[in-house]
């Protein structure tokens, strides 16, 4: 069990070279028309949203493997910012779904800023200047990871607006994300965080998931001595509130 264990994610490894190659190929398409020939709109649309689709790939590729490190009990601790934290797992996740303004949070320095444009997206951010400047000491990879697919789904299960909102209590870092959506009734409350897991299968969201993403955000906030809890109701939106110790508690 354990060398499938292995095979596989080797497998998931060696994705990660032809889809860089692919990646830069495009790029360099788009970037180098002096060297590559001039591309009309039509055709920068299409790569565009092959490069897109790509660092998507990557993404996917990226999160499988820092799981199944996660299962074997690897935690890559650093420091960082939790202005650095947020920054990179917004960027990474507008990556994927609205360029222009991965573009411009990469390159907003003020808290001011940022959340201006994410008011423009609906995205209200909550977290005061000296939380914003605060040093913690976590796994940043599985943080972002976590951090990605709670919005992921406050974007997908959303009428309009997300709620961002950070905050410090006990020695943890609590953040949550809450949406305006149908909400989660009662009876799937312990449900939704199984594996493989969908509330209905056949809804109208375009983007199909695979219910792993709070499963694996489980592991990944666990594996750092953290929780995840949800508030919501029936047609009340959900909030996700995830705590985790500022520092190791060992
Ligand atoms: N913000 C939310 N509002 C309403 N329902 C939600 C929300 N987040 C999750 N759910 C429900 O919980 C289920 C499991 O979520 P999960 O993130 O694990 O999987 P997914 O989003 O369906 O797929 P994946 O994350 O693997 O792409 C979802 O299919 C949905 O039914
Ligand atoms: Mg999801």
């Amino acid at each position: 069990m354990r060398e499938e264990k292995i095979r596989i994610e080797l497998l998931i490894h060696d994705l990660k070279v032809p889809l860089a190659v692919i990646e830069t190929g495009i790029m360099s398409l788009l970037k180098r028309q002096e060297k590559y020939g001039t591309i009309k709109e039509e055709q920068e649309k299409v790569l565009h949203r092959a490069l897109r689709n790509t660092r998507l790939i990557h993404a996917i590729v990226n999160d499988a493997l820092e799981l199944g490190r996660s299962r074997e009990g690897i935690i890559d601790m650093e420091q960082f910012e939790v202005s650095n934290f947020v920054i990179s797992a917004l960027t990474e996740l507008f990556d994927l779904i609205d360029l222009d303004t991965s573009d411009r949070i990469k390159e907003c320095s003020e808290l001011s800023t940022l959340k201006r444009i994410l008011g423009g997206k609906n995205i209200r951010l909550l977290i005061n200047e000296a939380l914003w400047a605060n040093e913690l000491f976590l796994d940043l990879g599985k943080m972002k990871q976590i951090l990605r697919n709670l919005l992921n789904n406050a974007f997908k299960y959303r009428k309009s607006l997300i709620e961002l909102e950070f905050y410090k209590e006990k020695n943890h870092l609590f953040f949550s994300v809450r949406d305006d959506g149908e909400g989660i009734p009662l009876d799937f409350h312990e449900k939704i965080f199984k594996s493989y897991f969908q509330m209905d299968i056949k809804d109208s969201h375009t983007v199909r998931g695979h219910g792993l993403g709070l499963a694996g955000s489980m592991v990944l906030i666990e594996d750092m001595g953290g929780e995840l809890s949800l508030e919501s109701s029936e047609g009340n939106g959900a909030k996700f509130i995830v705590s985790v110790p500022l520092r190791p508690e060992k």
